[in-house]
Formats: structure tokens, sequence, C-alpha cells
């Protein structure tokens, strides 16, 4: 049983993997590797610990989890304004879910670093002619030419190197003065400010700006109250990509343990989650903060099981299980897994991905996802958390900042007709700002009566 087998670094190389490309020049991806171990890290190892403090807190039902970002990153989408206003709508979406639920919001971007996608089929055939998958930006190109689809090491160097001057931008906005919450009637610049959203949001920022004029003059500003001025920002991406993953674990030099240091949280695809093999293995020995995504195949035995091997010592904030069921699923699936997870006393924190579950085919051709399944998804969610008495603690999201076309529906009433208009995506389709904050809006309300309830419940309880 490999479980109880010594972890090294590289100890899922003995393992069956899946999702992994054939690469053609073998010795040149070992050589790449080798310069990237020798790379700095792009996070340390205490931001880690600092958010698997913070997703305890969650796990025990006293803050909310904000993940979201690209579907996948690419070199072809990499500029200041993409990754601005990605970070933005993400504070937007914050604060309105802070406000209305009085509760912290732990922020994680799919963002410096989600490149590697797990695709359903190795090849794709066009026209009679067959090529291998895209599989993301860090592994080969989109375009549908042997050229471009063979899988190249040297586009890991790349990724690598977005990645650093991705998240020393986010560092930036997070701490040099873009997240100030005085700014809060500034992130609602761009076409997203005269929508229906965009002035739902003025309204709200309006009441915060007063708060803050109040809390003023009772002698509580930024210099007494950093949290005013600046917030916690942290990255996460799937851990597909094992050998890159593997370049950046390093152990801390400060308290001694390993750290994959490609991103504050990582987590193991739906695919990919097989208990005796590579992705697990990986992931059970590095201590960063992980997720496991749980789709409608999930035994409920199996989950338990999982949930031993990758967090042994039940420590709060160290796994959280990202569901994604779809949106006529999760009735019928999620209670028995939740069951099982309360009957075996394992801590973990709940997340909903109502994106992966939904994904349907247009009539003329598109990928796209329904805002509607979307939303009667994470609705399901909270309901079936409200009737097992647990706690419903994120939503996971796939999203953008840019005004795309690629999710239909939503009040600005996207038809499939308009998926053609501005479809971008390098992978799957993406809720745009005004979506994704129209989201905000009606998670916020389950959100406020989910800890109204608990309140009382607890209350009930004393
Ligand atoms: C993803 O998050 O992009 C993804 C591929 O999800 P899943 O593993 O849940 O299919
Ligand atoms: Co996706």
């Amino acid at each position: 049983m490999p479980m109880t087998k010594l972890w090294t670094p590289d100890s899922w190389r003995a393992l069956p993997i899946r999702q992994v490309p054939e690469y053609p020049d073998p010795a040149l991806l070992a050589e790449v590797e080798a310069r990237l171990k020798g790379y700095p890290p792009l996070v340390f190892a205490g931001e880690a610990r600092n958010l698997t403090k913070a997703l305890g807190d969650v796990a025990l039902g006293k803050a909310f989890l904000l993940q979201g970002g690209d579907c996948a990153e690419s070199f072809a989408e990499f500029h200041p304004n993409n990754i601005r206003d990605t970070f933005r709508v993400l504070l937007q979406m914050a604060v309105v879910l802070t406000f209305a639920a009085a509760c912290p919001v732990v922020k994680v971007g799919r963002m410096a670093g989600q490149f590697a996608k797990p695709r359903s089929a190795p090849m794709e055939e066009i026209d009679g002619v067959e090529l291998p998958s895209y599989r993301g930006d860090n592994i080969n190109g989109m375009e549908f030419t042997a050229e471009a689809r063979r899988p190249d090491p040297n586009r890991l160097l790349q990724a690598y190197l977005q990645s650093a001057s991705t998240l020393n931008l986010l560092r930036a906005f997070a701490q040099g003065g873009y997240a100030d919450l005085h700014a809060v009637h500034r992130w609602n610049l761009g076409y997203i400010a005269n929508s229906p959203q965009g002035e739902r949001y003025g309204a709200l920022a309006d009441r915060i700006t007063e708060a803050l004029a109040f809390m003023e003059a009772c002698g509580v500003n930024p210099n007494t109250t950093p949290s005013l001025r600046q917030t916690d920002f942290y990255t996460s991406h799937e851990a597909l990509l094992l050998g890159y993953e593997q370049a950046m674990t390093r152990e801390d030099s400060t308290q001694g343990g390993w750290y994959d240091t490609s991103a504050h949280m990582l987590w193991i695809g739906d695919r990919t989650r097989k208990i005796d093999e590579a992705h697990v293995e990986f992931m059970r020995g590095i201590r960063n903060p992980i997720g496991m995504k749980v789709g409608p195949s999930m035994d409920p035995d199996d989950l338990v099981r999982l949930t031993e091997a990758l967090n042994p010592a039940n420590e709060p904030g160290r796994l959280t299980l990202i569901v994604r069921m779809g949106h006529d699923q999760v009735e019928a699936k999620l209670p028995p897994l939740i069951r099982a997870i309360q009957r075996a006393g394992r801590v973990v924190v709940w997340s909903s991905d109502p994106m992966h579950g939904n994904t349907v085919k247009s009539s003329n051709g598109y990928k796209t996802r329904p805002f509607d399944r979307i939303l009667a998804e994470v609705r399901a969610f909270f309901a079936v958390h409200q009737a097992e008495g647990t706690y419903a603690g994120g939503v996971h999201f796939e999203m953008t900042g840019q005004d795309v076309t690629e999710c239909i529906g939503g009040a600005q009433e996207i038809g499939e007709l308009e998926l053609a208009d501005r479809y971008h995506t390098h992978c799957d389709p993406r809720l745009n700002a005004s979506q994704a904050l129209e989201l905000a809006f009606l998670i916020a309300e389950g959100l406020k009566s989910e800890r109204q309830a608990l309140a009382t419940a607890s209350w009930a309880a004393e």
C-alpha cells in the first residue's frame, strides 16, 4: 500500500499516472525541470501556513472561501489589465459577501500558475486529421497544427516567468493600496459600472464608504487597522503536471516540511484523484493547503479514505472538498458524502464548483454553461448543507474581469447567438464580470440566511 510508505517529492514517479503529456524529448524535459529546481520559489511556506489557518476558520464556520479565475491562463491573454480586472472582480465579490454575511472572506485566485488542463481525450480529430489534444499553454499550443500540439518543455519556463510576474502584480495590488477599502467605488469602473449589477454594487459601496467615515470618526483608520488598507490574496492551481510541481517543491528552511512553492494552494482534479496513483501520492506529502474535486462518481467510502490519506492529522484548513456534481445531481449525490464525512469525524471545507458539472454544447457548437444552472447548483449546495446541519463554506468559479460572452444567461441575457461575439477562453467558458457579480449578490443572500440559521442553532443549543 503506497500510503504507508515514505514520501519524497519524487515518490509519485513509481506509481501509475493519468493526464500527462508524452514529451518527444525527455532529455530536454529533465534539463528544464533541473533548471526550475534552481529557480526562486514563488510563494513562501509561511504564507501557505497562513492560508491553512484562514481555511481552518472556514472549516469551522467562521469564514467563507471565494476561489476563482480563469479555467486556463494563457500566454496570449497575459496582460496587466487582465490580471487587474480579474483581481478587481474578486475584490468586488468579496466585499458583497463580507457585507451581506458579516463574515471574513478568504480570497484565492485561480491565477499565477493555472495552465495545465486535464482532457477527456488524449487526441483530437478535425476533418480526418488527428493530433494530440491541447493541454494548456505550459504544455503545448492551442492551434491545430502538429508543430503547436507537440509538447514543448520550454513552455514550462515561460509559464514560471508569467506566474512570477502575475504574482508580483497581485501582491502589489493586494498590499500596495489598490485593495484599500476607501477605493471600493473605484473597483466598479469599466463596462459593468452602468449595468444593474454595477448600480447595485455602487449602492453597497456608498454604505461601506459611510461606515468607513463613521469608523474614522471613532478613531478606526488605516493606521490603526491595516486591514482597511490592504488584503490577503492567495494563489492556486490544479497540480496536474507533477514534474513541474516537484521541481517547485522545497523544504522549508524555517520550520521543516515540504512545500510546493508554485502556489499557496494546490488541488487535485476530478480525473486524477485515485488513491493509489501518482497525484494523490504527491499531494499527500506537501504541506500546503490542498483541494480535491469531488464529482458525481465519488463513492462515500472512497472519499473518507482519501481524506484520511490526504489529511491524516485531520488538521482544519488542510483539505477543501470542491464539489462539482451538476445542478441536477447535487441533491442526490451530496448528502451521502456529507454523512460519511460526518460519521468519520473528518474536518473539511465544503466548497461548491458550480461550473464543471454544468457544461453543455450550444446548438451553434460552443461549449457553454447556462447561468441558471450554475446558480441552481450553488443554491442546491447551500440547501443540502442546511438540511444536513453542515456548513457550506465556499465557492469556486471560472471567471474573468473581461466582458466575454462565454456563459449564456444572467442579467445581460446572453443568448446562444451572442456566444460568437467575445468567446476568448482557452478552455472552459467563464463567467464575465457582470455575471460573477450577479452571482455574488445571489450567494450573499444564501450565505446570510445560512449564517443566521447557524447562529440560531448554536444559540438554541446553549
Ligand atoms: C478545472 O477546475 O478546470 C477542472 C478541470 O475541474 P475538474 O477536475 O473538476 O473537472
Ligand atoms: Co475548467
